[in-house]
């Protein structure tokens, strides 16, 4: 299989793209080649048993070197993140919006259409606190970056129908914990108040303690982009798109998980309010009933305590590392 990863330096790029050197299989087929895009050059995964090729450029005016001609499979990751997106309309929409119909142009000059897995999110519903969505629920999105995912998916699963691509679209919760430094998602604090303490620093919380939130680790949500990469679309039919099965939590129950594996790390968390970002988050529905993902095989989701402890293991070594470097 030939794969393409665009927003391939990102986060969720370098794991799928780790997991995928780790494996050098996809399912059960073998990866033969991949491609690495993203705005700088990605760093390549160590010792993959396969080549993999890096390119430099803006998913808005795709180059054609970062879906090359035989791609069995893109993974569409690339994008400005939601504060960012609602901070700078015209960067997000380019991005989000524009980068999305150039994906989709990218594959309609394949020779055949290749599997498309975009990461769509959370904050293309809105809800709210109390609101426990169905897999039918409708799309209404309070803020920019949650209407550039929902025009997406629609884009994508035209695309599919018209068989240009064939697109899973995953609707991904907060991806918790997000190793490295702070970033510019509104969510950034809900991985903030686990990977600070962690590291011995303090930490902020913008929203109160009950505050809900739908979360996912990165194990889960990379296990769920490599199903979304192989799994059978037929019994999706018109609807590319899945409600993956997170979990949802509260501020006080994720401190408890992070007290549990390190004993009064909780400490370290302040409670600042800042209702920008209380605005933003405070829209997003805080849990769903994922039936049809479990009816199309997404694994479900690791107790709250296990999340915490796979940051452990899995990136707080390299978290530290990263940031004692400048930078
Ligand atoms: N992490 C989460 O909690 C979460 C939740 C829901 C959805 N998502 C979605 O999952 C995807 C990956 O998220 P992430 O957390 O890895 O984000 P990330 O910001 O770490 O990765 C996105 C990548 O896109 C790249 N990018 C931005 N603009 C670009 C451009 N013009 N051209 C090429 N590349 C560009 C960035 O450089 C970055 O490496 C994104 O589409 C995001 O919207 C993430």
């Amino acid at each position: 299989m030939r794969i393409s990863i665009l927003g391939g330096g990102g986060f969720l790029g370098r794991k799928v793209a780790a997991r995928l050197a780790r494996d050098g299989r996809i399912g059960d087929r073998q990866v033969t080649a991949l491609t690495l895009f993203d705005i700088a050059e990605p760093p390549p995964p160590e010792d993959a048993p396969f080549p993999v090729r890096r390119v430099a450029g803006d998913v808005a005016e795709l180059p054609e070197a970062a879906i090359p001609p035989d791609t069995d499979i893109v993974f569409h990751l690339a994008a400005v993140v939601s504060a960012q997106a609602e901070a700078d309309y015209d960067l997000g929409r380019r991005v989000n919006l524009r980068g999305t119909d150039s994906v989709i142009d990218a594959c309609r000059r394949l020779s055949r259409p290749p599997r498309v897995v975009f990461t769509s999110s959370v904050a293309s519903f809105g809800g709210g606190q109390n609101a426990v969505l169905a897999d039918d629920a409708r799309q209404i999105p309070g803020n920019s970056y949650g209407t550039q995912k929902a025009i997406g998916e629609l884009l994508l699963a035209d695309a599919s129908r018209r068989g240009f691509l064939d697109a899973v679209s995953i609707r991904l919760p907060t991806v918790t914990v997000r190793p490295g430094r702070p970033n510019k998602a509104a969510s950034s604090f809900v991985s903030g108040i686990i990977r600070e303490p962690l590291l011995g620093l303090p930490a902020e919380l913008p929203v109160s303690d009950d505050f809900a939130v739908w979360i996912c680790s990165p194990r889960r949500a990379v296990d769920w982009l490599l199903h979304a990469a192989t799994l059978d679309t037929g019994p999706m039919g018109l609807d590319r798109s899945v409600n993956p099965p997170g979990i949802s939590a509260t501020i006080a129950h994720m401190l408890q998980a992070l007290d549990e594996v390190r004993p009064g790390a909780s400490k370290l968390v302040a409670r600042v309010a800042d209702p920008a970002i209380a605005d933003i988050v405070g829209g997003w529905p805080t849990a769903f009933d994922p039936v049809r993902a479990r009816t199309l095989g997404f694994a479900a989701h690791e107790p709250l305590v296990e999340l915490v402890r796979a940051f452990v293991a899995d990136d707080l070594e390299a978290t530290r590392r990263e940031r004692a470097s400048p930078g």
